[in-house]
């Protein structure tokens, strides 16, 4: 065969061989970039309602009304639909995002809001001790409080978690954060 096509034929098929590899590659590296996009900093996903902290917390509602666990145990907690009700059952106007709230109530649904922050199952994280420490939000969680929309404030790694342990001189110790 090899002689029959000249010694070219050799040279073209690495060629294609090597065309594939590249089309293979780089759809595995978009394949990767999708999934990098849905836990990159910066990130705003589309939620349900179009929620923004600025509109309540410009009205003086605490964060912890809404994140009502914070101060008390691990997970910070996002407000169930009735909460949501309970002040806008009460307020006038037809903004139709606001009416969203009561399609949700009345199909007896909660909203499916999209997490922005996520650690491992692996890890353990408890927003009480830092809470208690003098921690604040914006720390962590950047200026969403003053945001019209949600957006990841960055993505947290070991090395997020332990410099700040470092510096606050608060313990490193690996069964603090592994279970
Ligand atoms: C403590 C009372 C209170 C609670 C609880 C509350 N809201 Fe509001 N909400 C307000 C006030 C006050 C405004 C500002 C109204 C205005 O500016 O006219 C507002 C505004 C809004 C708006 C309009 C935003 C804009 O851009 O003007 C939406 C949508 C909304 N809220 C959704 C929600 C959802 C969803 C929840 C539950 C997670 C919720 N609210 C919980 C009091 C509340
Ligand atoms: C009126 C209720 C309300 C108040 C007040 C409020 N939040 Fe929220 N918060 C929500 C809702 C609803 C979501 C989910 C929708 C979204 O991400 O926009 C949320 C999402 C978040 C998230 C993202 C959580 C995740 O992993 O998806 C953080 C962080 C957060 N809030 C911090 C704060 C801070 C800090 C304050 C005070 C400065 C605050 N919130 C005040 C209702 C509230
Ligand atoms: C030391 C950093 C840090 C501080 C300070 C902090 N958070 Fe968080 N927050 C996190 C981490 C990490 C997660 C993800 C936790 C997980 O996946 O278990 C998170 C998750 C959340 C969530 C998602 C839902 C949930 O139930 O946990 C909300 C809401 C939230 N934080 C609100 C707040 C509010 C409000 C404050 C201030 C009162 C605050 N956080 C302070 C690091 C922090
Ligand atoms: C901005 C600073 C800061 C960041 C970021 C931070 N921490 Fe902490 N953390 C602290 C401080 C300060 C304490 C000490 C609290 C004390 O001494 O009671 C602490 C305490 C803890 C504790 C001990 C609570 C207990 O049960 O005794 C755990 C667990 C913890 N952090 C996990 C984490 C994890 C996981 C991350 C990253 C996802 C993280 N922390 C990020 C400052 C931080
Ligand atoms: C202050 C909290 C904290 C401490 C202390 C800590 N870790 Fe972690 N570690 C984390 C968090 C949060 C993650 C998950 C972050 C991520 O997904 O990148 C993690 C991830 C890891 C991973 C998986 C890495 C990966 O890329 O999937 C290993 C392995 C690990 N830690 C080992 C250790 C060892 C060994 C120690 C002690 C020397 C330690 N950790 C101490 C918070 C901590």
């Amino acid at each position: 065969m090899r002689s029959f096509f000249g010694p070219g034929t050799d040279t073209l098929v690495r060629k294609i061989r090597f065309v594939r590899l590249m089309v293979l590659t780089s759809l595995t590296l978009l394949a990767a970039g999708v999934i990098a996009a849905c836990t990159t900093a910066d990130a705003s996903p589309d939620q349900p309602i179009a929620f923004s902290h600025r509109a309540h917390t410009e009205n003086e509602v605490e964060c912890s009304f809404c994140h009502a666990y914070v101060e008390r145990y691990d997970a910070a907690g996002i407000p169930r639909v009735d909460l949501c009700a309970s002040c806008h059952s009460a307020m006038e106007g037809e903004d139709p995002e606001m009416q969203k709230i009561f399609e949700y109530e009345d199909a007896g649904n909660e909203i499916p809001w999209v997490r922005l922050y996520e650690i491992p199952q692996f890890t353990h994280f408890s927003h009480k001790w830092h809470i208690r420490a003098d921690v604040g939000c914006q720390e962590c969680h950047g200026d969403i409080g003053q945001s019209d929309r949600a957006v990841r404030h960055m993505v947290y790694d070991m090395d997020w978690c332990v410099t700040c342990h470092e510096a606050r001189e608060a313990s490193v110790d690996c069964v603090l954060c592994h279970k």
